[in-house]
């Protein structure tokens, strides 16, 4: 059996301590002969600045290009306030998504029955939710050149962010979105503002185009990107696949990770383009949660969108479909059990540590299999 290749970039804040139960549920996967996972690590960050002056070193980007899967923490803390723009943590992530070509983020909002009653929205509203946004992550305003602050000299600043879309950007999320939808409930909503943005008109044009032409049999409808906000949280389960540009997806991802009960839930997948040579595509795995600073070190944070993540990892990137399941089907017995780590805790449950919580999934995993 050949060894699948992970990177694992931890970065700042929780990132250390919820991926330590990811390389726990890896530990025990290669013990039990499920699979052979070969690990690197490396620095990404805020604690890469700290050691190398910048968010991600050289080094790193070459590994993660040779990596067959990038599991990745989370990045960023108000220590690195102060940082130069360009080296600020975020900047380590930006990298890694637009130099691998990282073009399709997948973000599942996926209500697990036991934590309705962890969500700010009634139970009615988020029970049995299962929806995806799919945010395009290498374009628009988080990459569009000019991007600036100029003196204009009169004691007034100008600053520019340029919102840019090609054809083919949109074409391709686009596809991403009807071919997830067939494997799903068949249902995409397409999202833009084009009753204000040039983006928005040709995004809604494009998206047309690709259902008339290739994926006809899937439903499809347009929302401006504003009333999608407001339709989540009024009715969520009208969704399918949401599909979205770089900016409303980052927004409207963290609406909907909140429908589930807690941001400390949600996994993430980021994927590039298949090579069509050897069928294998770039691939980063990564929570939609952020480094948290304000719980960091005191291992209370919830490891399971970190967990989940890997389990997607096994899904999407390494045709590992069935211990995919087992990952999740752990999860969700974990929970069945009453256990909760501090941010989705309810009446009537047991408050548990990150270790503990990594623990419980990993003996789930164990009695799942056997
Ligand atoms: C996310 C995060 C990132 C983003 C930050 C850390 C750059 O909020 O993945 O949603 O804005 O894309
Ligand atoms: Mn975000």
């Amino acid at each position: 059996m050949a060894a699948h290749k992970l990177l694992l970039l931890p970065g700042d804040g929780i990132g250390p301590e919820v991926m330590a139960e990811v390389k726990r549920v890896i530990d025990f996967m290669n013990d039990r002969g499920f699979a052979q996972f070969a690990i690197e690590e490396a620095l990404v960050g805020g604690c890469c600045y700290d050691a190398y002056g910048v968010a991600i070193t050289e080094d790193t980007m070459a590994n993660a290009k040779a990596a067959d899967v990038i599991l990745f923490g989370a990045v960023g803390g108000p220590k690195w306030d102060g940082v130069p723009y360009d080296q600020r943590p975020e900047a380590g992530l930006l990298r890694l998504r637009k130099e691998l070509g990282l073009f399709a983020n997948i973000r599942p909002a996926v209500c697990y029955p036991a934590l309705a009653d962890s969500s700010s929205l009634k139970r009615e509203v988020v029970e049995g939710l299962d929806i995806i946004i799919l945010r395009e992550l290498t374009g628009g305003v988080y990459f569009g050149e000019p991007k600036t602050i100029t003196d204009l000299g009169n004691g007034q600043k100008r600053a520019v962010d340029t919102q840019v879309y090609d054809t083919y950007e949109i074409e391709r999320i686009a596809r991403v979105g009807f071919e997830l939808a067939r494997k799903r409930r068949n249902k995409v909503t397409s999202t833009e503002k084009r009753n204000v943005m040039k983006t928005g008109v040709l995004w809604n044009e494009v998206v047309a185009q690709v259902h008339r032409r290739e994926f006809p049999d899937v439903q499809l409808e347009h929302q401006l990107a504003d009333a999608c906000g407001m339709q989540l949280v009024r009715w969520p389960k009208q969704f399918d696949v949401i599909v979205c540009d770089n900016l409303f997806g980052d927004m409207l991802s963290d609406v909907a990770a909140m429908l589930t009960g807690s941001l400390g839930m949600l996994p993430s997948a980021s994927l590039g383009e298949v090579d069509p040579k050897t069928a294998k595509n770039r691939a980063l795995f990564e929570p939609v949660h952020g480094s948290a600073p304000d719980i960091a070190g005191k291992g209370v944070a919830n490891p399971i969108a970190m967990i989940a993540s890997f389990g997607m990892a096994l899904r999407y990137s390494l045709g590992m479909g069935r211990e995919a399941d087992l990952v999740d089907q752990a999860i969700a017995a974990a929970l069945a059990k009453g256990l909760r780590t501090a941010d989705i805790k309810s009446d009537g449950t047991t408050v548990i540590g990150t270790a503990e919580m990594g623990t419980t999934i990993i003996g789930e995993m164990e009695r799942l299999a056997t």
